[in-house]
């Protein structure tokens, strides 16, 4: 079996290799393409992966690429986990937005939006070469924003794709943790998009434990996320736990406060990190995965990758939260759209579960950002102005269209988006 990995260069890539070394049992495999456009730093990634490989005493071949075509050539899962334009692209979107009073964020605010329009023609090329020379291939994401990613590869990708985050997977490793339980005994009624979704309950060994993961779940932000309070009784009402991303939203003005009270962005502090984990990396005493690796927001993602390729290899039929064509499980968004919901997954791919309706307080919400998202894709795919303004006047956190016209005129000067009136 062959995994491609495509922007192996990520620091990010020796928790995937940690996940896969683990499930040697279950996933055969023979094969790992790395693929970066950085070849300084897909050299460094590569030398750490083989001396992690050799020190678990497993052989499997592990092979560089700086092209597309040698990499996906042949595979059986590409993973797709890039960052077109670095983390410096990262900071001067937030930058940018934060200048003109406005939540950045790169995945549900302008700075996602940014994200969006420079990445989905490159993954969508990732797809055309997928079609071409690895065909059957699944592609599984990581690339933010992970929601929008896979809306575009679900409706212009022509290849079988699943959309992945780690939050939900670490909510579901943290209570069984707590409960002595294994992770396949904990079941999250989980639902809406990525980044902006709700746990409606949490069941662990068949007992509804909801009310006592409340407090837990809701105190824990992201480790990029502001770390502000939920009104209690305002999510007492709501009788779901919102995400922690969801503060953006229901927090925005103390969270753009809380941005703006800063004195660095967040990808500032990632290139810090980023820095000291290279320079680890580097050290050819080095065969495992650094501690300091836990300081970025990632943490869990290849036990979420991992676990998603165990179960479509051996068809065992296990739930997983991804992002998938919505189908019929939430009624009240586009059937052909792309929403984060438990899934069964076997060789066939994921089946979404059916969540039903969607509650009044998070209905308008969820219609709104799923406008947003289907915008943005159509923005990024046509390269249309009208649409990418038209996307920019459904998402909440820009709160209003004269600003959406100056950071959309900023953002394609920045980055040459290319957009046509
Ligand atoms: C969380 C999110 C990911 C995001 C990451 C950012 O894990 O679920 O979508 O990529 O945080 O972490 P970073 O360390 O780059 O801020």
């Amino acid at each position: 079996m062959k995994i491609s990995v495509i922007g192996a260069g990520s620091t990010y890539t020796p928790e995937l290799v940690e996940g896969l070394l683990a499930e040697r049992d279950s996933i055969p495999l023979t094969r790992l393409s790395l693929m970066d456009v950085d070849g300084e730093r897909l050299g460094v990634l590569a030398g750490l992966v083989e001396r992690m490989v050799a020190a678990a005493g497993w052989r499997f071949q592990v092979d560089c690429h700086t092209e597309l075509g040698a990499a996906v050539d042949g595979a059986d899962f590409v993973i797709t986990q890039i960052r077109v334009g670095g983390q410096q692209a990262r900071h001067d979107d937030t930058a940018l937005a934060l200048k003109h009073g406005v939540i950045g964020q790169e995945t549900t605010g302008v700075a996602g939006f940014a994200k969006a329009l420079r990445t989905i023609p490159v993954l969508l090329g990732v797809c055309q070469e997928m079609r071409r020379s690895a065909p059957g291939a699944t592609l599984v994401n990581f690339t933010n924003p992970a929601g929008i990613v896979t809306e575009a590869l679900l409706k212009h990708g022509g290849v079988p794709s699943l959309g992945l985050c780690n939050i939900p997977v670490g909510i579901q490793m943290a209570t069984a943790r707590r409960y002595g339980v294994p992770p396949s005994q904990v079941a999250l009624d989980y639902l809406g998009l990525n980044h902006f979704s709700w746990l409606r309950r949490v069941v662990v060994a068949g007992r509804d434990v909801t009310e006592e993961s409340l407090a837990e779940v809701l105190a824990k932000a992201p480790a990029n996320v502001p770390a502000l309070e939920y009104d209690r009784e305002f999510v007492e009402a709501l009788g779901m736990i919102p995400s922690g991303y969801l503060r953006y939203f229901y927090l925005q003005h103390e969270s753009l406060e809380h941005l703006r009270s800063k004195d660095r962005t967040r990808a500032q502090e990632v290139m810090e990190i980023d820095a000291t984990l290279l320079e680890k990396y580097r050290d050819p005493g080095l065969s495992e995965k650094p501690v300091e690796l836990e300081k970025r927001g990632g943490a869990f993602y290849s036990t979420a990758a991992v676990s998603l390729i165990r179960s479509i290899v051996t068809g065992d039929g296990a739930r997983h939260v991804v992002n998938v064509e919505n189908g019929s499980s939430l009624p009240d968004l586009p059937a052909d759209s792309a929403v984060e919901v438990p899934a069964v997954v076997d060789a066939g791919g994921a089946q979404p579960l059916a969540m039903g309706r969607l509650e009044t307080p998070i209905r308008g919400w969820l219609q709104l950002l799923k406008s947003y998202e289907i915008l943005t894709v159509e923005a990024a795919v046509e390269k249309s102005y009208r649409k990418a303004l038209l996307a920019l006047s459904c998402n909440p956190l820009v709160p209003s269209v004269n600003k959406a016209r100056a950071l959309l005129d900023a953002l394609d000067e920045r980055h040459g988006l290319g957009l046509r009136r």
